[in-house]
């Protein structure tokens, strides 16, 4: 982008600690699995430390100065995460354990509004009712909805793929329809690398009065994300994948639905009034946050989003973005130098970010196992994931057992795609071709 100030990677690699480790012996090490989990920089493990080391107690709960300084660092966070994603309300903004929770905290909202007053009858579905995915969703966002279907008798639909790894819109009206209640798609594949189409799904959706729901679980480490301009109403996303610790997501959602969705777990924290009776709730975000809250991981989350809203002199995710881009189109150019390397997914940079996937061919032509072709990247100090990375029916869609993914970050270099390139010639050898 033109005028945008560059991401200086050598610079951003110096935060990271773990980037220097040797593996095996004497190889630098080459990690190209970000898509799986992020490396972290010394902020937020500095962060953490602190927090433990100077702030630790509970939150919302106590009159003493920790418990004070850690619930105010708490909500800081939440500031932080919510001008992160252009909120319009802090209040929007609920701290879950990763994505999977944020998800499945959505889709036990609408099998409890069975149970529920008027005020919860969006969420409420039943037999004739259509729940509408995609094929390229991670198990994460296809299963919870399979065990509402499977609650509530309601129907789960999907929207196909093409055979270039995009989404098939062919049939939008008719698979998203006057019977759809809600539609929960993927904003970037984290097996395909595909980007989606958020707007024109949405719209759709809002035309028959359908929610969505958008798993940013790879969009929001990788792109400027806005999720009021989606025009979504909700949106989950994780910590781990975007420089912060592990065992903290998000999910946001439009503050009138927060305010009459039912809630999904119960106890401390989430109640307004108890009797042995029964329970009022407490207003969004605290009703969706029951029990001890991850308080350390979301004082490290806060740190991540200050550390990448920093990057580039202030640039920040849009620089990350547009290093991103230049990388996978200088990775998607140079693996197809590789002979018998087939790419599932786009092979081209446009509407899709750094996660690819492939096949690698050997000798005679056939493929040679992706745990195999990981295994031996391995042995050489670079690191891939392998399988069918919790997304089993675009292995299916595409007629392949698994894929080798190659997944990129802020912190990847041309040198190490180079180092793949090679990487993938070794392996070719290794079997003989
Ligand atoms: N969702 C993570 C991945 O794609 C674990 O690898």
């Amino acid at each position: 982008m033109a005028g945008l100030p560059e991401l200086d990677v050598e610079l951003v690699r110096k935060d990271f600690p773990i980037l220097d480790r040797i593996v095996h012996g004497d190889r630098p090490l080459v990690y190209l699995d970000s898509a799986a989990t992020s490396q972290k920089p010394r902020a937020v493990l500095d962060a953490e430390r602190e927090y433990y080391e100077l702030h630790n107690a509970n939150v919302h709960r106590g009159i003493h100065v920790l418990a004070e300084e850690a619930t105010a660092l708490y909500e800081a966070a939440r500031d932080k995460v919510a001008a992160f994603i252009g909120a319009p309300d802090r209040h929007e903004v609920v701290f879950t354990k990763n994505s999977t929770e944020a998800l499945n905290l959505v889709a036990y909202a609408f099998s409890n509004a069975a149970a529920f007053g008027a005020e919860a009858g969006r969420f409420r579905l039943a037999p004739g009712d259509e729940v509408v995915i995609t094929e390229m969703e991670h198990h994460s966002n296809l299963v919870p909805w399979q065990m509402l279907c499977q609650r509530t008798g309601a129907t789960l639909r999907w929207l196909g793929l093409t055979d270039d790894g995009r989404l098939d819109l062919s049939n939008l009206d008719e698979v998203v329809n006057p019977r759809t209640k809600v539609v929960s798609f993927v904003h970037q594949s984290n097996i395909l690398g595909t980007l989606n189409p958020v707007e024109t799904i949405a719209a759709r959706a809002r035309e028959v009065g359908a929610l969505t729901v958008v798993d940013g679980s790879q969009s929001a480490p990788h792109l400027p994300v806005d999720v009021a301009g989606l025009g979504v109403d909700f949106f989950a996303f994780t910590g781990h994948k975007m420089c912060g610790p592990t065992g903290i997501g998000v999910l946001w959602g439009r503050r009138e639905l927060l305010e009459v969705m039912p809630p999904f777990l119960g106890g401390g924290e989430m109640i307004e009034l108890v009797t042995l009776e029964g329970s009022t709730y407490a207003p969004p975000p605290h009703r969706f946050e029951a029990g001890t809250p991850m308080i350390a991981q979301a004082v490290g989350l806060g740190a991540a989003v200050d550390y990448l809203t920093g990057l580039a002199g202030g640039a920040g995710m849009a620089a990350v973005a547009a290093h991103e881009h230049a990388l996978t189109a200088y990775a998607l150019e140079r693996l197809v130098e590789v002979p018998g390397l087939r790419i599932i997914g786009p092979a081209e940079p446009v509407d899709r970010g750094g996660a690819i996937s492939f096949l690698l061919a050997g000798k005679d032509g056939r493929a040679i196992h992706p745990h195999d072709v990981g295994q031996v990247l391995d042995e050489q100090g670079i690191a891939v994931r392998v399988g069918h990375h919790c997304a089993r029916p675009v292995c299916l869609r595409y007629g392949v057992p698994a894929t080798t993914r190659a997944s990129f970050h802020l912190y990847t270099t041309t040198g190490e795609i180079d180092a793949l390139v090679e990487g993938l010639a070794g392996v070719r050898r290794f079997f003989g071709a």
